[in-house]
């Protein structure tokens, strides 16, 4: 861990009031599962504002909320039924606003997730459409059509969700006939809008300012890359729908018909036109799984601001793949005028220790999920080499020029929780693939905070989500008490990183080994990652900090260390 106490550069950089997004670190906040302070198994909003403290001692710039509103569920809350409320499970708006008012008097901003898409089903809206006659105004807010068929019983299309089973779902008629069909791209409890509505249009701008009113900094976009479609008739069937490769929706030149189009580009204008009504102006950041030279479009600073990069959290643990991705992303951020953006865990996929732990260091889409399918039981995790090379890489990512989206529990070095039994999980991609998909519940088990008690601290009941008993080791108190614990090295890593921030330039040293990254920021601050399988000699300079133990001036595998 630390060995010599931190030399800082002159030249840090200040960071004005307009540009705090540009190189924060965001730490994700998945509500449901950060801390019951209510004893009903949930997570809440008081939970997390009696945690400001904790957030402010690992040291994170920005808060980014997952959805809080109210909800059925269907799909951990991306499923919205009142866009301008709190899920009075979760607490209530005066609640809301006691923790933008802990947030901001701790110096933490706060984004706020917007699920723009779609809707949940118990939306008003949806009810008013499925009251509503077939062509009425209340129906075009979301896309209804006629069945195929001689009596309209086969869907408009033969289009799986994202989540599995097909897209469209039929509805009973105010009349009790069965009736038309409605499109939903992920649950069938998710209606898609539809946006060449103007009320849809108006109605998010309205939603945008409610809670810029309310004090948030910024906004995450759920899907931002899906809202316009052409769903010109006949539709296409799905053989014949573009398919661009794993990771990617939609196609190099914009032509999918409900992927990536270009018009989607016209709705974040006018958002952006809101954003700036603020001062400072309220941020965006897209989560758009789109081709890597379409991205840029929704960072623009005309649009969103900044767009999620995922390249690294579908990488392997591997040198080149990393400096690869870096290499690219930097170019593209600074093309589009934004910051590039770096993840390797959220609440969608395996958690980065875990991936890293399989015998190749895999990204998400390799053999992590087969393994994870399998319920883990084959190949063999290894957690502390997991651990080891989550810790590098993440100390990596925190000195690359740019935002840093860290998610809950990835300072605590947990683990994807494999074993969740089928009837306590959540996830419908779990339901909707009987068998085939094991979904994303391993990432949502809510927090340890302490090694023992009814659910290690996160509440006083059962959690919603099972917690498995190896969560007692990696609890926030036993971390506290470990010098050199990951809580310790992120606590670590987020201060020198707040202290050290420089302009966002990097330039590459040449490292003694080709599974060797070492680069370094304009102010002199260095980060060097070994990746290999033997130690490398460690370059000149004051070891600042690294992410594991090193040895007589060497820098062990699977260990980054910081330098000055
Ligand atoms: C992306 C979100 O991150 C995911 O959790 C959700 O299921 C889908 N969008 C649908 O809203």
């Amino acid at each position: 861990m630390s060995t010599k106490p931190a030399n800082i550069p002159a030249d840090s950089k200040e960071v004005s009031d307009a540009d705090w997004w540009r190189q924060a670190a965001v730490y994700q906040i998945y509500p449901r599962s950060f801390s019951d302070s209510n004893g009903d198994g949930l997570g809440d909003i008081n939970g997390i504002t009696a945690k400001v403290p904790y957030l402010d001692k690992l040291g994170v710039d920005a808060v980014w909320l997952s959805p809080f509103y109210p909800s059925a569920l269907a799909d951990g809350g991306y499923d919205v039924d009142d866009y301008r409320d709190v899920d009075p499970k979760l607490g209530t708006l005066a609640d809301f606003d006691k923790m933008v008012a802990a947030l901001h008097a701790a110096g933490i901003k706060l984004v706020v997730d917007i699920v723009p898409n779609h809707s949940s089903d118990r939306h008003e809206w949806f009810k008013e459409a499925l009251a509503a006659p077939k062509g009425s105004a209340a129906r075009d807010r979301y896309i209804f059509r006629d069945g195929l068929g001689e009596n309209g019983d086969l869907p408009p299309s033969d289009w799986d969700s994202k989540f599995g089973g097909r897209a469209w779902e039929r509805v009973t008629e105010p009349d009790g006939t069965p009736g038309q069909w409605y499109l939903h791209i992920f649950a069938k409890e998710q209606p898609d809008f539809n946006w060449d509505n103007p009320e849809v249009r108006e109605d998010f701008l309205e939603t945008l300012r409610f809670w810029s009113d309310r004090g948030v900094d910024g906004f995450r976009i759920d899907v931002a890359h899906a809202l316009t479609k052409d769903l010109s008739e006949p539709l296409p069937s799905k053989t014949e729908l573009p398919v661009e490769g794993s990771g990617v929706d939609g196609l190099a030149d914009g032509s999918h018909p409900f992927w990536d189009r270009d018009e989607v580009h016209g709705i974040y204008a006018e958002w952006r036109k809101v954003f700036n009504e603020y001062t400072p102006p309220r941020t965006g950041v897209a989560e758009a799984w789109v081709h890597a030279d379409r991205r840029a479009r929704y960072a623009s600073p005309e649009g969103l601001g900044q767009a999620f990069n995922f390249d690294l959290l579908q990488a392997d643990f591997d040198a080149e793949q990393f400096r690869s991705i870096i290499i690219k992303n930097l170019a593209e951020a600074a093309a589009s005028g934004a910051s590039s953006t770096w993840v390797f865990s959220n609440h969608d996929v395996i958690r980065h220790a875990t991936r890293y732990g399989l015998p190749d260091g895999t990204g998400r889409n390799g053999p992590a999920r087969a393994w994870l399918k399998s319920a883990g039981s084959e190949p063999a995790l290894d957690r502390a080499l997991g651990e080891r090379r989550a810790r590098a890489a993440t100390l990596l990512m925190l000195a690359l020029p740019g935002s840093a989206y860290l998610y809950q529990g990835e300072e605590l070095g947990l683990h994807e929780v494999v074993d969740i039994p089928a009837t306590d999980r959540q996830d419908p991609a779990f339901f909707r693939n009987p068998g085939v998909e094991i979904g994303r519940d391993g990432c949502r088990v809510p927090l340890p905070w302490t090694s023992e008690g009814v659910a290690f601290g996160f509440g006083e009941a059962a959690p919603h989500l099972p917690q498995p008993d190896w969560f007692s080791t990696y609890a926030v108190a036993s971390q506290e008490m470990e010098p050199g614990s990951t809580l310790a090295l992120y606590r670590e890593a987020l201060r020198l990183r707040g202290s050290l921030q420089t302009d966002e330039l990097l330039k590459w040293l040449d490292a003694s080994h080709d599974s060797v990254l070492h680069f370094t920021r304009p102010n002199g601050w260095q980060s060097v990652t070994n990746f290999g399988t033997a130690p490398v000699k460690l370059p000149a300079g004051t070891v600042v900090l690294s992410s594991g133990p090193l040895t007589d001036g060497n820098l062990p595998a699977d260990t980054t260390a910081w330098i000055i």
